[in-house]
């Protein structure tokens, strides 16, 4: 008898011990399922350059540059010059044993008009893209719009503002899917509409920089901090479910390929367990991810959504909610990091999106609060993607789930990124740990491949794997550590990815 009972407890233990499997220390490629997909990502601006070539018109983000917006005053005029250098690059992928690339098309280079004709210079640029990384064997992942709004609609109606975006994003959309589908079959629509809307609309930190007082982060000349950022994301939604059903009804069957959307994702811990910090923790993911996934997965927005934004939250109307409902097949994520979160009353008064969230955040316990709409410091928190796969799968109707973006940025000059092989390697734990926990996540992404035009840092810090010169008109491409890890890692080699790495070991065996 002491023995069963001895059995069962260790039964128990056995079963705990499963269910919350330990953070992931020692592993390598084959403890991933063979299906799942590593790669690593760039997007349109910020990688090709060729701004005025071929026929591509401006997007809003050249504009934005060119009006001085980024601290250090760059531009994406020639960026990393992928325009002339993808060749090249995908043989570098090839090296790096990349299984997946992802990109991102630019709209204004395919359709420069912004709808109507196609640019066949822009056309033939991605088709030779797509049959290089076919020729290699990388599977391509194409998110659609990254950021890059084609300037010419902007100025005609006012871009995401406007309704009229659903049928011209659909069009686009539609142009993709019939030059390229038949190598494509994993589609992203929209990059991060979770945070563009309040980067271009709320901060004015992203283009086309609106925002109005007090509600900004630089002076803004014109938009409406309260309302923009809401209805710019409700038409992005609704331009996700068009293309997504335009997809399905023409595409699907003989292409057999899936269309998802990206949202930006921070885990989030209860700065304390009071039931006001837990249910400002619950909020704060309501606002983060329900805001883009309930509507798609349920229907309809949080309804703590509804409550604190009021008449400002656009609603659906019962055939929109029907059209939206299920207009996913898988759910991407863009993954940094992790805040502490603490409630604060509902201001009186007016409101923007962080003020109707009602939280205090933090990136660390420590650190002081901000209401603002980041934190200060982001100490690495492996766990935290653990977490968001894990909260994503019970959500969310078990999606299929893609990392499109993890990674650290170290200054532009280092070639020794250790600090990064650490984060990737520990960023991948907790992905295999949630794996094993049956989260559904089946890729996960580097970002980025190379040193890239950043959104908000320009040159001054960069992501890359292989690191980019600026300083060079060539863009000379040279290896970093975290390359050459990142490669060792997918060809599944003896070397045993463990939480200290012997990082000197293993440049010396490459
Ligand atoms: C923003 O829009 C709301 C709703 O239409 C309006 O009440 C408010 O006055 C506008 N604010 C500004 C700064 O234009
Ligand atoms: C809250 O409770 C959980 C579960 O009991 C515990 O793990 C965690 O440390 C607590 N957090 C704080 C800030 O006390």
């Amino acid at each position: 008898m002491a023995s069963f009972c001895l059995f069962l407890f260790l039964l128990l233990l056995l079963l705990l011990a499963a269910h919350g499997a330990a953070p992931v220390l020692g592993f390598t490629r084959s403890d991933f399922p063979p299906e799942f997909v590593f790669g690593a990502a760039t997007s349109a601006y910020q990688y090709e350059g060729a701004v005025a070539e071929d026929g591509r018109s401006p997007s809003v983000w050249d504009t934005f540059t060119h009006a001085g917006k980024i601290a250090d005053k760059s531009t994406g005029d020639i960026a990393s010059d992928g325009y002339h250098k993808y060749k090249d690059d995908v043989k570098l992928m090839a090296e790096t044993n990349l299984e997946a690339y992802r990109f991102s098309i630019s709209w204004s280079r395919l359709i420069p008009n912004g709808r109507g004709a196609v640019n066949p210079k822009g056309l033939e640029y991605y088709n030779n893209l797509i049959d290089e990384l076919v020729k290699h064997g990388i599977q391509i992942h194409v998110m659609l719009y990254h950021l890059d709004f084609p300037q010419v609609l902007d100025d005609e109606y006012g871009g995401w503002l406007s309704h009229r975006i659903v049928e011209d994003f659909t069009e686009f959309a539609d142009v993709c899917f019939r030059e390229f589908g038949d190598r494509v079959s994993y589609w992203t629509t929209i990059d991060e509409p979770n945070v563009g809307p309040i980067g271009s609309y709320d901060s004015g930190i992203f283009a086309p920089g609106r925002c109005s007082e007090p509600f900004g982060v630089t002076k803004c000349t014109a938009g409406n901090s309260t309302v923009e950022p809401y209805i710019a994301a409700h038409n992005m939604i609704l331009a996700h479910a068009s293309a997504t059903r335009l997809y399905r009804e023409r595409y699907q069957a003989v292409q057999k390929g899936v269309v998802g959307i990206n949202v930006y994702s921070f885990w989030t811990y209860p700065l304390t367990n009071s039931t006001a910090d837990i249910a400002a923790t619950k909020r704060y993911q309501d606002f983060m991810f329900g805001w883009t996934l309930e509507p798609l997965v349920f229907g309809d927005y949080p309804q703590v959504m509804k409550t604190n934004v009021g008449s400002r939250l656009p609603s659906f109307t019962k055939s929109q909610s029907e059209f939206v409902k299920g207009a996913i097949d898988f759910i991407g994520i863009n993954h940094y990091y992790s805040v502490y979160v603490n409630d604060r009353p509902l201001k009186e008064g007016i409101r923007d999106y962080a003020a109707d969230m009602s939280v205090y955040q933090r990136g660390a316990r420590t650190d002081p609060a901000t209401s603002e709409y980041l934190p200060s410091v982001y100490p690495d928190d492996p766990e935290g993607l653990q977490f968001v796969l894990q909260y994503l799968t019970e959500s969310y109707g078990g999606l299929p789930i893609y990392v499109q973006e993890n990674g650290k940025a170290s200054s532009n000059d280092i070639l020794d990124d250790t600090d990064r092989v650490e984060y990737l390697k520990s960023y991948i734990g907790g992905t295999l740990t949630a794996l094993r926990n049956g989260a559904n996540v089946k890729g996960y992404f580097a970002w980025n491949f190379l040193d890239i035009f950043e959104f908000l840092g320009g040159y001054q810090s960069g992501y890359g794997l292989h690191r980019v010169d600026f300083n060079d008109k060539a863009r000379p491409r040279e290896a970093r550590l975290s390359a050459r890890w990142y490669s060792g890692f997918l060809k599944n080699n003896d070397i045993f990815v463990q939480s200290k790495i012997d990082d000197k070991g293993l440049v010396a065996r490459q």
